[in-house]
């Protein structure tokens, strides 16, 4: 355990970057576990300039401090999305945990014409004060994307919005583990649940089986933690696992894809 004075999580990247230093060791935990110096969900700083949030209630950053938007960047759109704007004009996408709406920012910023539904859920949505400061930090205030970031935050819960005409969205306000998922029907998943470590519950062969079904044959889903139980527990639920090579301060990655029928 760190015992770090509250000022440290505040002060700019180059800080974070020293915090960093200071904690880590060996194969990186990059979602750092940190003894909590206040109550709140926060905003931290990230090693590639961008922010992310912290959780009190998890002990654990939204995102790597070794860069939120680049691990996003490489978990999420390199791995899951890219791959298939090449071979299809509308794609199902479903978030766990839908938190800043990061994801869903940078995928609507990277799929061009392709037409995305995009449906997500989460159980502890973070202030609407801090999402502002969130949104603004980390694009500027009144950029295209920082509105629509905002716009995802303010619409209902539990119905479906045109956004854009290329991003549909829904959001749900639910525990995942009561989500019911269509069957067939998603094309790529984000599975960004805090980690293994913090939330035993949410990795495991049950609920990845319940996302094996909600895939289309070929479907695949991407997860930043590459460790040993997800990768098991991947496999039990029916998944074929890869590791692909991960952000900065992560060796690995994981695609796990759901088979076609001939397989
Ligand atoms: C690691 S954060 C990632 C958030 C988000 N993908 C982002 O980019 O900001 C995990 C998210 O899962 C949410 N979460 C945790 N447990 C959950 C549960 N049982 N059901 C739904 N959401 C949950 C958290 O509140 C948090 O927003």
């Amino acid at each position: 355990m760190f015992n770090l004075a509250k000022s440290k999580y505040f002060n700019a990247a180059n800080d974070s970057q020293t915090f960093l230093q200071t904690c880590q060791s060996g194969d990186l935990n990059v979602r750092m576990n940190m003894e909590q110096p206040s109550e709140s969900t926060r905003l931290v700083n990230t090693s590639d300039n961008s922010v992310s949030l912290f959780s009190a209630k998890f002990g654990e950053s939204y995102h790597s401090l070794h860069g939120a938007v680049t691990e996003s960047m490489i978990v999420f759109i390199q791995n899951g999305l890219q791959p298939l704007l090449a071979e299809k004009e509308h794609i199902s996408i479903f978030e766990m945990g839908f938190g800043t709406g990061l994801n869903a920012v940078l995928t609507h910023l990277n799929s061009a014409n392709t037409t995305i539904y995009y449906e997500t859920v989460e159980k502890y949505p973070p202030s609407t004060e801090l999402i502002r400061q969130f949104a603004e930090t980390q694009w500027a205030t009144n950029t295209g994307a920082s509105r629509f970031c905002l716009q995802l935050h303010e619409v209902d819960w539990n119905q479906t919005h045109n956004i854009s005409p290329h991003f549909i969205f829904r959001k749900l306000l639910l525990d995942f583990a009561d989500y019911q998922p269509p069957v067939n029907r998603f094309d790529l998943i984000y599975f960004d649940a805090f980690s293994p470590e913090a939330q035993q519950e949410l990795w495991t062969t049950e609920l990845f089986a319940k996302l094996y079904h909600s895939l289309v044959p070929g479907g695949v889903l991407v997860t930043y933690s590459s460790k040993g139980i997800v990768k098991n527990a991947l496999r039990e639920a029916g998944f074929k696992v890869e590791r692909l090579p991960g952000p900065p301060g992560k060796r690995h990655v994981l695609r796990a894809t759901k088979y076609l029928q001939q397989d």
